[in-house]
C-alpha cells in the first residue's frame, strides 16, 4: 500500500486529501519527548496536531514548531477521556482530513516504593499510561482502518521490559501493557493498512528523567549504562518518524529499542 506521506519523501503521489505529507496527532506533546517528535514529523513534511492536558501549553508549543500555525496546531487532549480522543479526531478532520499517524506519547511519569503503593495510585498510572493507548488505537486505528492507511506508535519503555529501575512499579507494569496492547491492535488492523509499533527508550537528557532520578544519583545511574550517557531525545523523533513513515509498511507489533545497551535481547 502506498502511503499518503509519499510525496514528502519524493515517492509516489500522494493519497487524496493529503497532498503534502501525512496528518499526524501527537499527545503529551507540550513538552519533552513530545517536542522533538512534533518537530521530526513537521520536518518529514507531515501536519501535526499537537495535544496535551493544558491547551495553553500545547498551543505555545504548536507556535513555536511553526510560526505560521498552518501545519502545527495545538490542541487540548487529556488522554484518560475517550471523548478528548474523538474530538480531536473531530477536529483533526476538520482541519486537514482523517489522521495517518497517532503517536501516543503522553504517560505520567512516577517514583514510588512498591509496597507502600496505593491501588488508587497505581489505577491512576495505569489508566493514563496504558489504558489511553488501548483508547488511542481504537479511536484512531478505526478511523485509520476505515481509510485503509496509518501509522501508530506507542511510547513505551525499558521499564515496562525489565521492571523498572528509577521508576514505580506503576509506571513499569503500565509500560508492559503499552509492548503488548501494541502487539493486539497491530494484529487487528495489519490487513487494513495500519501498522502499530512501540518505541521503548532507556532514560534520555529530558526535564523528567531530571526530576525522577535525585541529580546526586544521576551520574552512578549514566556510569551504569553501557555506552556511558543519556539517550539523545532527538533520536527518538527520527526513530518514530522512520515507524510512521509509509516505508515502514513492514514493520509492525514490533518494539524498537533505545537504551543505550541497558537491556539485550
Ligand atoms: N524521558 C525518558 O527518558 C523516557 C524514557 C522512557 C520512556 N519515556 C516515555 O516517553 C514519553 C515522553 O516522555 P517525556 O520524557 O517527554 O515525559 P514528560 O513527563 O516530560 O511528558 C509527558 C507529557 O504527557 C503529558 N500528560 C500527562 N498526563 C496527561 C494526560 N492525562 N493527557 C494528556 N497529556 C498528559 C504531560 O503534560 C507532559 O507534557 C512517555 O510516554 C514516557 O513514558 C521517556
Amino acid at each position: 500500500m502506498t502511503g499518503p506521506d509519499t510525496a514528502a519523501t519524493g515517492g509516489e503521489a500522494a493519497a487524496p486529501g493529503n497532498p503534502t505529507g501525512g496528518i499526524a496527532v501527537v499527545t503529551g506533546a507540550a513538552g519533552g519527548m513530545g517536542v522533538h517528535i512534533c518537530r521530526r514529523l513537521l520536518a518529514d513534511g507531515h501536519r501535526v496536531l499537537v495535544t496535551d492536558l493544558d491547551p495553553a501549553a500545547a498551543e505555545r508549543t504548536a507556535a513555536a514548531l511553526d510560526p505560521s500555525g498552518e501545519r502545527a496546531v495545538g490542541a487540548k487532549l487529556d488522554v484518560s477521556r475517550r471523548g478528548d480522543f474523538e474530538a480531536a479526531l473531530g477536529q483533526v478532520r476538520e482541519l486537514w482530513g482523517t489522521p495517518t499517524i497517532l503517536v501516543n506519547n503522553a504517560a505520567l511519569t512516577q517514583a514510588e516504593p512498591l509496597m507502600d503503593l496505593a491501588v488508587a495510585d497505581f489505577s491512576k498510572v495505569l489508566d493514563i499510561n496504558a489504558t489511553s493507548v488501548f483508547t488511542g488505537c481504537q479511536v484512531f486505528g478505526q478511523a485509520m482502518a476505515e481509510a485503509g492507511y496509518g501509522r501508530i506508535v506507542n511510547m513505551a519503555s525499558l521499564a515496562g521490559q525489565n521492571g523498572g529501575t528509577a521508576t514505580g512499579g506503576h509506571y513499569a507494569a503500565s509500560k508492559g501493557a503499552i509492548l503488548t496492547l501494541t502487539k493486539v491492535f497491530a494484529r487487528e488492523l495489519a490487513g487494513r493498512g495500519v501498522t502499530v509499533n512501540a518505541v521503548s527508550p532507556g532514560p534520555h537528557d529530558l526535564p523528567i528523567v531530571h526530576r525522577t532520578v535525585p541529580e546526586d544519583k544521576l551520574a552512578a545511574v549514566v556510569a551504569g549504562i553501557p555506552v556511558g550517557r543519556l539517550g539523545e531525545p532527538a533520536f527518538i523523533g527520527d526513530v518514530v518518524a522512520l515507524l510512521a513513515s509509509a516505508g515502514a509498511a513492514f514493520v509492525t507489533g514490533a518494539c524498537w529499542d533505545v537504551n543505550g545497551g541497558l537491556y539485550l535481547r
